[in-house]
Order: C-alpha cells, then structure tokens, then sequence
C-alpha cells in the first residue's frame, strides 16, 4: 500500500520535474541555411538563421570560433573577391544588409534593402552588391562603398538568389515561383523565370525554364561565364496524381542556362527510376568549375556531377528529347549524379572549400562534411555547429512537412507543393472531389482555424487534410505522432506583413480601400468578415467552370493573399484586379469607379 502510495507520489514529482521541460517549448536552433567559405579554404561563414547569427568556422578543424549577432534572420551571405568584407542579408520586411570586416569580425556597415532580403550576389570588382528582396519583386543594387542602395530593379514574382558573371557584365536572379493563370483557358506555359539584368544598363530579360517548372532554389553561374545551373522542381500538374513513382507527379532537376544567349538549353533530373530526389535546394561547383554539387534538402543528400557529363552530349541529346514524353527522362532509370546520403536533416547551403564539400543542415544544427575524393565507402564527416538540437513538437512538423524520406521512395515532401507553408501556385487534380477538376493550391496559412479544408469543403478540417496528404499524395502510411507534429508546425506558421504596408499600416488609399470593403453598398465582409475575412461558408458567386460540378466554393481568408496568386479555386485570376473588374466578384451590380476599385485592391493586397 504504501509503496503504491510512493509510485504515485513519484510518478506525480516525476511530471512536475519534466512539466517545464516538456511544456515551455524553449525552441533554441541555429538553423543553419547559407553559408560561405573563404577562398583560402580556411574559413566557413554560416548563416544561423533561427539563432540570429553568423557563425565563423575554422576548417578543417571545425571549431566555431566566433558567434557574430546580426539584427534579423541572416538569410545569405557573400564575401567580396579580396576577402576583406563578408556581407550578410538580414530579412524583414525593411530588411538589413549588414556588412562585417572579417579580420576583425567586427560590423562596420549596415544598409537598408527590400522586403526580406535575401541571396546576395557580389560583382568581380566588389563594387556592387545586388539582393533579393523577395517580397518586394525586385533586386537592390547597393553601392559598397557609399554604402547605399543606388536602384532597385524589377524581378519577376519571389526573387530568391543571384548570381554575378565573372565578367562583372550579368545577374542572373532565380525567382521561386511562376506568374501566370493556370486554368484550361490559359494559353502559353507556366514557368517561373530567371531574370537576367545588364548590369550597364539595368536592362531585363526574362528567361523561361520549362513549363511545370517550380520551387527554383538557387542560381549558380560557373567559372566560364558561359553556363548558369538552377535547382527546382519539375511539377507534372496537368498529370492526375493517382501515382507518385517514376517522377509522375514531381521530378528534382537542375536546368542549364546559356548565359549569353540567354536562354535555358536543357533539364537534367537528378532522381532514379525508383528513388527521387526530392526538393533539390543549393547548387555550387569547384573554383575550376569541374565538379557540381547540390543539396538534396528533403532526401538529406548532397547530389555530385561532373560538369562535363552534366552540359554533355548524353545529357542533351539523349535526354532532352525523351523529356517531351515522359518526366523520368533526364535519369533513363540511372542517375548521372553520384548521390551521398548526408548524416543530418534538411541539407540547405553548401560550399567548396579545398578539397571538400560542405552542407548546411538546417534542422541539425550542424555542417556534413563530404570528402568527394573519396570514391569507395563513406566520405562524410559531421561538424556540429552547438548542441544537437532537441525537437520540439513544432519544430519536429517542420522537419517533416520538408522531408520527402516521409514520402515513398522519396519522390516529393508536403513542401514541393506547399513551398514554406505556402503556395507553387499551380492547379492539381487531387481526386478527393471528383476527377479532372483540378484546383489550385492552397496556402497552409491559416488552415487549421479555417475550417473546412479544400475548395469544396471535401475534408471537414486542415487535420484531416493533413493526414490524407501524407497517405494520398506521399503515398506513406505514418504515425499518427508525425501528423500531430506537422499540425503544430502549420497551426505556428504567421503572416508575413504585406510589402503594400508601410512602417506597418496601411496606406491612404488602402484606407479608403477598407472603407468600401465593409460599406454597406459593396460588402465583402459578408463573406469575408474579420479577423480571418472569411465567414468559413461555402456560397456561390459565379465561378463555376466548365469542370466544375458543383457551383459553391468554400470561402478563403484573404490573410496573405498578396502572395498566393493565381486566385479563385482554379487560379484562373493572376491579379486581385482582374478578380473584381473581369471577374466582378462581390459586386452585385454594384459600379465602383477606378479609383475605388485600385482602393480596395490595394486594401486586400495589404491584409
Ligand atoms: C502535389 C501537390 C501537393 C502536395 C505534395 C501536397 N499538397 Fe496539400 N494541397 C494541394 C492542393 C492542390 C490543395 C488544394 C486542393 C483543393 O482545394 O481541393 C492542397 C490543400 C491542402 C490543405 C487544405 C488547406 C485549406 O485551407 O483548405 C492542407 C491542410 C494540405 N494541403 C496539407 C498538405 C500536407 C500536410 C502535405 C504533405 C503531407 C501536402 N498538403 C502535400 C497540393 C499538394
Ligand atoms: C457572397 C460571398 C462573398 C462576397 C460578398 C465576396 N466574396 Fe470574395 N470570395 C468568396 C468565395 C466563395 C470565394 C472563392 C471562390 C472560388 O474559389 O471560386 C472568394 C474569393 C475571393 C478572393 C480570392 C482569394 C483566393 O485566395 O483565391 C478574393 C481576393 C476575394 N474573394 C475578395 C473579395 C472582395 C474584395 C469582395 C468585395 C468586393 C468579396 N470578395 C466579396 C465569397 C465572397
């Protein structure tokens, strides 16, 4: 009796000791993402984007030897060519460029970009620096040594990562995602592009890659400045996806530039017949441009070619052609690509430096180290970057819904089509609501307090969205625990505050916007009522397409809604615009002038 006593009282000091530990949910990582390494080879620059820092490495050895804070999530970072000065870009929505001088290790400029900031590319006389401000469309040009931004010039949609020719004369700057309607109706392909800028004359030019193309990561340009390399994915969204094997739904690939025509010449897939490489993130390759390299970030690999093989007369004449007929074309069922499994999760930035390859892997606090002389047995080695990071349950969702090893035979993770949560802003035909009515993404934003899920409401809430994914769309039977941890991730996610705001408010004509939107005579909070602007009721507002089979559709949130174009279920609409003066949605015969209609867009853009 009194021993039972004494269990339980145990038992209950037992809870009371691991209650704070299991509950406070202290969520400490680095996140390594970027990182950089000096030419000499004796130094790694890793930006720690969840810790806020740059961590500097000494190789080979590994050791951190300094923590360099910076104001806001680092998110890339480039040296000058003298090695002088390490530039970092730290993302917000008035983002920081901070710029470091590596002897001392000491700040000594920081300079204000766009929109969330990120991969910075650098020209060979370190003169000027150009950024990505993802949100804000566009690139800055910043004067070093002014130490300004002297222009800005216009991107696509997301611009990610650039990259200078060796020449000074080029940049090429990878944007994440298409820009275009993604209906039957739609004519011409949907296809992200590869802005090129002269940097003379700041002039543009578009480069397609192939239609279905999405999720581009990263932008390299090799040593001859004739070449550029660009990792995405290859989405085969006009396929139904009742099968995932042999690239049927998403394929990992690499496309090849020609940099002066500038034009993209080929795809070349780095999945296997029966393993894919799902989501490819970096891509570098050796100072004599000889070797390539990139991080396989949901399979945990580090993928590695010889760049003659890759530009080569196998890979284009052989593979191009079989491209047009079946999606698994650029492996023939063999891989080109030497793949290494990597020892840590969610492999991101990676870097040459001497004779070896670094990883950064962003949810194990640590670097692989991939010594790809080695040809036989393992060629990897760890550095860990602080302690081996304890998962929480958020943080573990976060891993999974980027890890395609959940998925069989690692073909695709939840973020191939959700990219951060988000939207790839194509149409797919998932099958849970009929065939060959395809519908467009949706964003996970949001999801869990918006019940039901889907545009027809077919899933009664985001969880069990979330658990018929897993099963129909990475063909995976998981624990239960790994869906519960994806939902925690998902319920955490925040909004990004919109790039139409200003110092956080909204503008004057978006404040006349908000007034219309919740006017008695036009009324869009009806259905869209705050705080999520939706009143999570399906109604009919005339959007039924010629697929359709039912004329009601759940209503969105418009939280976020001026980054998950195309609109409507079947993303027929590339602007909010077109939504309300083609679409006249919401209008009910009401007549707004043009005035009032760039009011309320502006308003709904800024939510
Ligand atoms: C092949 C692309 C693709 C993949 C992979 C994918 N999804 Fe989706 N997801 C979609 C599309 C398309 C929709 C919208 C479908 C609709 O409206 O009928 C969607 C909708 C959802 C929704 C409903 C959101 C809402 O507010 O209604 C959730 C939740 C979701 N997905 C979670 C996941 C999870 C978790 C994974 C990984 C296990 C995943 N998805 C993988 C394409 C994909
Ligand atoms: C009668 C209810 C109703 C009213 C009133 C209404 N909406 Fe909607 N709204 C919907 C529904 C339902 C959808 C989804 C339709 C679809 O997907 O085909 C939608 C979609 C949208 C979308 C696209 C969101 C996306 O992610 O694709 C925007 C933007 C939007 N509404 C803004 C407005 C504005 C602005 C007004 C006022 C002028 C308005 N709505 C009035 C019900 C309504």
């Amino acid at each position: 009796m009194i021993l039972r006593q004494y269990h339980k009282i145990a038992a209950i000091i037992g809870i009371l000791i691991l209650w704070p530990a299991a509950g406070a949910d202290a969520e400490e990582y680095l996140g390594p993402g970027a990182l950089v390494a000096s030419k000499d080879g004796k130094t790694l620059y890793v930006a720690c984007a969840d810790s806020r820092q740059v961590a500097r490495v000494a190789l080979p050895g590994g050791r951190v030897t300094r923590r360099m804070p910076v104001p806001a999530e680092p998110t890339g970072l480039v040296l000058t060519p003298d090695g002088a000065k390490l530039i970092v870009t730290c993302a917000a929505p008035k983002s920081t460029v901070v710029v470091f001088d590596v002897a001392s290790g000491e700040q000594v400029a920081a300079i204000r970009a766009g929109h969330t900031a990120m991969g910075p590319a650098i020209g060979p006389d370190g003169r000027r620096v150009y950024v990505c401000n993802r949100f804000d469309n566009d690139v800055s040009v910043i004067d070093l040594a002014a130490g300004r931004e002297v222009t800005r010039v216009a991107a696509v949609r997301e611009p990610i990562a650039a990259a200078v020719t060796p020449d000074g004369r080029t940049v090429l700057v990878a944007n994440l995602l298409p820009d275009a309607r993604v209906d039957e109706d739609r004519d011409g392909d949907v296809t992200p592009v590869v802005t090129a800028i002269d940097t003379r004359t700041h002039e543009t030019t578009a480069i397609e890659l192939p239609h279905g193309a999405n999720g581009v990561r990263d932008v390299c340009i090799l040593p001859d400045g004739k070449h550029a390399l660009v990792t995405h994915l290859l989405s085969n969204f006009e396929r139904t996806p009742f099968q995932l094997v042999s690239g049927w739904i998403n394929t990992n690939v690499v496309s090849v530039i020609d940099v002066q025509q500038r034009k993209m010449i080929s795809t070349i897939g780095m999945d296997e017949y029966y393993q894919g490489a799902g989501n490819p993130w970096e891509v570098t390759c050796t100072p004599d441009g000889k070797r390539v390299f990139v991080s396989i970030s949901g399979a945990h690999e580090l993928c590695v070619i010889d760049t003659a093989e890759l530009l080569g007369e196998y890979a284009n004449r052989t593979m191009q052609p079989m491209m047009q007929v079946w999606p698994i074309y650029p492996s023939l069922g063999v891989s080109l690509w030497r793949r290494i499994g990597l020892p840590g999760k969610g492999p991101r930035g990676v870097a040459v430096a001497g004779s070896k390859v670094y990883a950064a892997e962003f949810f194990s606090d640590a670097l692989a180290v991939v010594d790809v002389q080695v040809e036989e047995g393992d060629p990897v080695d760890t550095i860990a970057l602080g302690p081996t990071p304890q998962l929480t349950l958020r943080r573990r969702g976060e891993l999974l819904f980027h890890d395609a090893s959940i998925c069989y035979q690692t073909w695709q993770s939840c973020a191939s089509c959700h990219p951060d949560g988000r939207v790839d802003s194509l149409n797919w035909d998932l099958l849970n609501d009929g065939q060959g009515n395809s519908k467009n993404t949706k964003s996970m934003l949001l999801a869990h307090r918006t019940p039901p899920a889907m545009a027809l409401g077919v899933r009664e809430s985001a969880e069990v969205a979330v658990r018929s994914g897993i099963e129909h769309i990475l063909f995976a039977d998981r624990p239960e625990a790994e869906a519960v941890a994806i939902d925690a991730y998902l319920k955490s996610l925040e909004p990004v505050p919109s790039p139409q705001l200003v110092d956080g408010r909204l503008t004057a004509a978006a404040e006349r916007g908000r007034k219309l939107f919740k006017s008695d005579r036009v009324a869009c909070h009806r259905c869209h009522p705050r705080p999520l602007y939706t009143d999570l009721k399906a109604h009919n507002v005339g959007t039924r397409g010629r697929r359709d089979t039912v004329d009601r559709f759940d209503t969105p949130t418009l939280i976020e809604v001026w980054r998950t174009a195309p609109y409507l279920h079947d993303g027929r609409c590339t602007t909010i615009e077109q939504l309300i003066v083609a679409g006249r949605h919401g209008l009910r015969g009401v007549d707004l002038s043009k005035q009032q209609i760039d009011d309320l867009v502006e308003f709904v853009l800024s939510l």
